[in-house]
């Protein structure tokens, strides 16, 4: 299990076509000059995977995918499996983001299933979890997030390496972030829905903060109790201001 360093993993989302690979080569070589604390990934879309794993080959930067099928194989046209990405170079895959929980419909089995997959694969899983606005306002945040965990980390999962990220679902893309012991209470009730599905051996891994990270929160917010990284959206697409969470972390 990994677990001492921060792990800071850019999320492109539907963004980047091969002129974009110019800065994945420009975080490599910040990575390489500064040498940073914590581990850097970038997930691009799973069109660039093989080419950018070329572009980060020998680096610091590891690679990941957004996204994968629970089979290995089918008549699934549109999908990609878990052993694809791997083929493709990536080491991890975003799981669960709440954009495929809320677009596509995805439910908690069918994200511990991609799980499944992935680990199968060799894949590192990040496995994404967060309340919508309303949620929060009801008071329900702990709570949903929570069953979240106990229902979307498979059975022997605390064996592997695998982070969490919580995303607040209000503040991805939307420039507002939870108040520093707002994350802190929800990483703490993360950690221990995490122990309590898996055990003892899964409180090392990483948790990270996802939703409207910027150069400018970083700081703070990677240094809050019980942060284990981030998750960046936006705010990956530039290295300039990528290198500046991963200097932050
Ligand atoms: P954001 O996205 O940093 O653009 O808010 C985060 C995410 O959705 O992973």
């Amino acid at each position: 299990m990994k677990q001492s360093v921060k792990l800071i993993a850019g999320n492109w989302k539907m963004h980047g076509l091969s002129s974009a690979l110019s800065e994945a080569q420009a975080l490599k070589d910040a990575v390489a000059a500064s040498q940073p604390a914590c581990r850097v990934a970038l997930c691009p879309p799973a069109t660039l995977t093989d080419r950018m794993s070329r572009t980060l080959s020998g680096g610091g930067v590891e690679l990941g995918g957004q996204d994968c099928h629970e089979k290995v194989t089918g008549a699934f046209t549109g999908s990609v499996s878990a052993e694809m990405l791997a083929d493709a170079g990536a080491t991890l895959v975003i799981l669960g983001h709440s954009e495929r929980r809320a677009a596509y419909g995805e439910t908690d089995a069918d994200i511990a299933a991609k799980v499944e997959a992935a680990i199968a694969a060799g894949l590192e899983p990040i496995i994404c979890v967060g309340e919508t606005l309303e949620q929060r306002e009801a008071g329900e945040a702990v709570a949903v997030v929570s069953a979240q965990v106990a229902g979307s980390l498979p059975d022997g999962l605390s064996e592997r390496d695998f982070a969490v990220a919580y995303e607040p679902v209000w503040a991805i893309g939307t420039g507002l972030t939870p108040t520093l012991e707002q994350i802190a209470e929800v990483h703490a009730a993360v950690r221990a829905a995490m122990v309590k599905r898996l055990g003892e051996t899964a409180r090392p891994a990483p948790i990270l903060y996802g939703g409207s990270v910027k150069p400018d929160n970083a700081a703070e917010i990677l240094a809050t109790a019980e942060v284990g990284g981030a998750l960046v959206g936006g705010a990956s697409l530039k290295a300039e201001d990528f290198l500046k969470i991963v200097n932050a972390a």
